[in-house]
């Protein structure tokens, strides 16, 4: 690879060099400031090294002919798109998946998305996002693994190894793209595009481990952040790009920045663009994504001695590696199949595992007197906006699906119990009340709006016509994902007041609860009987949540993302530290200990909470020895025995505290996960191992240690109801 790509560099003026260092965004999807457009003229004179954005494998096989057969050199060119959650068969959001704590489904999803972008002229996708995210009122909260950072690094590795599969010149692999390196979920306040300001020790205890295990999993390319990161933007941090990823882990792909991000650093008041440019690129980052400060400055850059020769060799042969690696160089177009474009795309056998999946990532908050399953008998009232809302049901990033040819929840249902139940439906209320905040909200996927008090009488005529109602309500899809953010996390208003009438008219509710983000849920879990977090499924969405609904599958799912009680406790996570002054009681104000007059410490629904239609009972933990030697293990066992009246799966959940050390440490750490699937009545020994690497952390000084002392070990299935037992590390 190296003599191959030297001798293509010989060849290189320096113009095509920054050439290859230049994505432009070539559709018409906009997230920022935009420069050119047209993507013919750049490619002819090798002034791009790749472009995203563009849809359609004669397309992207039109502008890669270009490249091979119109430009000097010949060089082919990556062509990228935001694949997060599939291609056209769409698996739930990324929050969702991890909610299924099931890495072989992450790494199903994201196999089935590469061979489905791959046949459609896509080798490069911007996916895992794999941001911690402790704050709720952030919208890409819905993008990321949620909040903690072991389960978040076995997704990572999932998804890296789903899309890259067993060789990188397979026609059917695609070269991911880990992001936002680095913290971009822990901005300030919720708002999008914050800074962030965070010790080291921090940021490698809770933040960086996912983004280690994607570089470790052999990512082939990492996006940098849009956020400053102790005042430098990430864009332009050289300890993170090169000291960290580089030196550090190893990392020996190319880094692109996010949109604009290179422009953008003026705005931060760090440098104006050429400065930026030269900045970005003297810290490692190799693409420069939409602001063409690469392209435009970098000569006089060069020139003026701000950068030298070898910076811009170093960032040009990067890219030109990861097409090799990717087998462009002796194939071009083995993303440009028509044939399989046709045959591979949104096929049944895919859209089995869509569904399947999907029915995994739901979340049971609430299920009194076990309302769900519903029988398929008498008359079911569907009602709310997201009932029939087809082009809602996919969520952020979903801009290649065609929602056209996905079944509402509506279709759905009624396919489900045809000829056995009768299925009522009506809107019941729009998204909001205002329609300008509902514009705002609905983003580039509009509802149609109807008068608010027609739709609140409709429906509420179809509820007293119906045994049991069910409603779809929540947010709407682009209320989460990029420039999200909210601060009030209530169901929205016109939706809650339906939800409040629906409940008055003593007819059971179900609530089917859409979002991509925690929502605040206080009054729902007091007042409705059952309440099933859907999140957005995806294509599937409809027949999954049927399949759920109607007990042909039981609800498995367990939150990733605490449920905060309400917004003023945000940032809210389950591994949070202990203070000098705990509240070890939450259920009034204790003054002078750590808690609020107002509200209470715990979230609504913890990390790690789900219910399921049967029961699991948890024997009391036990360890094969109350002393770790050095260099040795413990097994940890317990019994755990689905005492219900049906199969089901579990999620067994491992935490760890470490009581003393050197520096403070959370209230407790997941340290292990084991999913089992159980017969109603069967039992099974869980058992875990513990080593001294489980107990490491990293100091003060940075460096990765193992403190000797007592630990306590607990298992549950979540982390609130956790039985614990204590060892000692020798
Ligand atoms: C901006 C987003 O932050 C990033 O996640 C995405 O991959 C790029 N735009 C490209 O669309």
């Amino acid at each position: 690879m190296h003599k191959f790509i030297s001798g293509i560099m010989k060849k290189m003026s320096l113009r095509e060099k920054l050439g290859q260092l230049s994505l432009p965004s070539g559709g018409s999807m906009k997230t920022g400031a935009v420069k050119s457009v047209e993507l013919g003229e750049l490619i002819r004179k090798g002034e791009i090294g790749g472009f995203f954005n563009v849809k359609g494998v004669e397309n992207i096989k039109a502008l890669q002919k270009v490249a091979v057969e119109e430009s000097r050199l010949g060089i082919p060119l990556l062509a990228g798109a935001d694949i997060i959650h599939g291609y056209e068969t769409i698996f739930p959001i990324p929050l969702a998946m991890s909610c299924s704590w099931n890495p072989e489904a992450v790494r199903l999803m994201a196999r089935i998305s590469a061979e489905e972008s791959s046949a459609n002229g896509i080798g490069w996708t911007y996916s895992p996002m794999v941001d911690i995210c402790q704050d709720a009122r952030w919208g890409r909260v819905a993008e990321g693994s949620g909040e903690d950072p072991y389960l978040g690094s076995v997704l990572a590795e999932a998804y890296v190894e789903g899309y890259q599969g067993g060789d990188l010149k397979d026609c059917s692999s695609i070269m991911s793209c880990l992001k936002h390196f680095a913290l971009y979920g822990a901005g300030e306040s919720g708002r999008d595009y914050m800074p962030v300001d965070m010790s080291h020790q921090r940021m490698r205890n809770e933040y960086l481990e996912p983004y280690k295990a994607a570089v470790k999993a052999g990512v082939g390319s990492v996006m940098s952040s849009f956020n400053t990161i102790n005042g430098v933007p990430a864009t332009a941090c050289s300890w993170l790009l090169t000291d960290l990823l580089r030196d550090e882990w190893g990392f020996d792909g190319f880094v692109v920045t996010d949109y604009n991000a290179i422009d953008e650093m003026s705005n931060h008041g760090y440098a104006p663009m050429k400065e930026a440019a030269a900045q970005a690129l003297k810290a490692g980052t190799d693409m420069d994504m939409v602001s063409e400060g690469y392209l435009n400055t970098l000569e006089e850059s060069l020139r003026e001695g701000s950068v030298t020769d070898k910076q811009i060799d170093d960032a040009c042969r990067r890219i030109l590696e990861a097409k090799y690696r990717l087998g462009l160089f002796d194939n071009p177009y083995k993303y440009c199949n028509q044939e399989r474009s046709v045959k591979e795309t949104f096929t049944p056998e895919k859209r089995k595992v869509a569904r399947d999946i999907a029915a995994e990532t739901f979340v049971l908050l609430k299920n009194s007197d076990s309302l769900l399953p519903l029988r398929k008998k008498g008359k079911i009232a569907l009602i709310g906006p997201m009932a029939d809302a087809v082009n809602n049901m996919c969520g952020m990033w979903s801009m290649t699906c065609r929602p056209e040819r996905h079944r509402s929840l509506l279709a759905a249902f009624r396919d489900a119990t045809k000829g056995k139940a009768e299925i009522l439906h009506s809107k019941g209320s729009n998204i909001y009340y205002d329609a300008t905040m509902e514009k705002y909200a609905a983003g580039i996927r509009p509802l149609q709006r109807g008068d608010n008090d027609t739709l609140l009488r409709e429906a509420l005529y179809v509820a007293s016509q119906s045994d049991v109602i069910v409603a779809a309500l929540g947010e709407c899809a682009d209320m989460t994902g990029e420039s999200a953010s909210r601060t009030n996390l209530d169901i929205p208003d016109a939706q809650k007041d339906l939800l409040r009438e629906l409940v008055k008219t003593g007819k059971p509710v179900i609530l089917v609860l859409f979002t991509g983000r925690p929502l605040t849920l206080c009054w729902e879990d007091e007042n409705v009987p059952a309440i099933l977090n859907v999140w957005y499924a995806g294509s599937e969405a409809g027949d999954a949540i049927a399949d759920v609904i109607f007990g042909n599958k039981s609800p498995c799912g367990k939150l990733t993302t605490s449920f905060p009680r309400s917004v003023g406790q945000l940032p809210l996570h389950y591994n949070h530290m202990n203070t000098g002054r705990p509240d070890n009681d939450n259920s009034h104000f204790h003054r002078y200990a750590s808690n609020w007059i107002d509200e209470s410490n715990e979230p609504l629904y913890p990390f790690g909470f789900g219910l399921s239609y049967t029961h699991f009972t948890y024997d009391d933990v036990k360890l094969s020895s109350g002393i770790l030697k050095k260099g040795g293990k413990i097994e940890v066992s317990v019994k755990v025995t689905n005492s219900g009246n049906s199969d089901g799966t579990e999620v067994v959940q491992l935490y760890l505290r470490d009581i003393f050390a050197s520096l403070i440490r959370p209230v407790k750490e997941l340290k292990g996960f084991r999913r089992v699937t159980l017969k109603k009545g069967e039992s099974e020994d869980i058992v875990f191992e513990i080593t001294e690497d489980d107990l490491k952390f990293y100091n003060c000084d940075e460096s990765y240690v193992y403190e000797p002392g007592v630990f306590e070990l607990m298992v549950g299935p979540n982390s609130r109801d956790v039985k614990g037992v204590r060892f000692t590390a020798e």
